[in-house]
């Protein structure tokens, strides 16, 4: 489907299929990584929703996958970056290849929080794939062991990402109109 882009987006910085072609590229890299072994994906709910699936479709080792979902404290007052669990993982991952699956690392604040939690719970190995990192916005480091595209200090939608809860469902990554 090629409906015309919503009013709110300025303009599309990756294509549906651009987008598919990079997931593609990314799953052979993590495919070769842990050849023979098995894998878990971990998805942050609910932005990384779609680029799981998304991967997950195109890895060929055995796979599993478990959810995740964190709130944050939107009171300013409250320090940034400060979350916590809203909803944990079914199952353990004691012993298990763990790849953690985000749809942007910005500041890196919910990334090191979620990485932490996990290295606690004795996975095998812990990894990080993003389908967007802003490397500009940084404020604490975090090893990005996957990323799709970087992308400007710009706020985006689609693909998983959204605005007040919309523009998930666009198959491409666009620009919002500054307000
Ligand atoms: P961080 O803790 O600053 O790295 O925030 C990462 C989270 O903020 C992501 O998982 C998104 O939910 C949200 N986020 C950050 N930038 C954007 C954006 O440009 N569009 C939509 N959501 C964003
Ligand atoms: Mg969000």
């Amino acid at each position: 489907m090629n409906a015309a882009p919503p009013r709110e987006i300025e303009r599309i910085l990756f294509t549906e299929e651009q987008i598919e072609t990079r997931i593609g590229e990314v799953a052979a890299d993590i495919s070769r990584d842990f050849l023979g072994q098995e894998l878990k994906l971990i998805g942050v709910l609910k932005g990384s929703v779609f680029f799981l699936t998304a991967l997950a479709l195109k890895i060929r080792v055995p796979l599993r996958i478990d959810f995740l979902a964190i709130s944050r404290f939107t009171n300013e007052r409250a320090a940034p970056g400060i979350v916590r669990l809203a909803k944990d993982l079914d199952d353990s991952i004691e012993g298990e290849h763990v790849l953690l699956i985000e749809d942007i690392v910005d500041t890196g604040f919910t990334t090191r929080y979620l990485l932490q939690n996990l290295a606690a719970r004795g996975p095998a190995s812990l990894g990080i794939c993003t389908l967007l990192d802003r490397t500009p916005r940084r404020i604490v480091q975090v090893p990005v062991n996957y990323r799709c595209f970087e992308i400007p200090d710009r706020f985006v939608v689609g693909f998983g990402l959204d605005s007040m809860q919309l523009y998930r469902n666009l198959g491409y990554i666009a620009a919002l109109k500054p307000e």
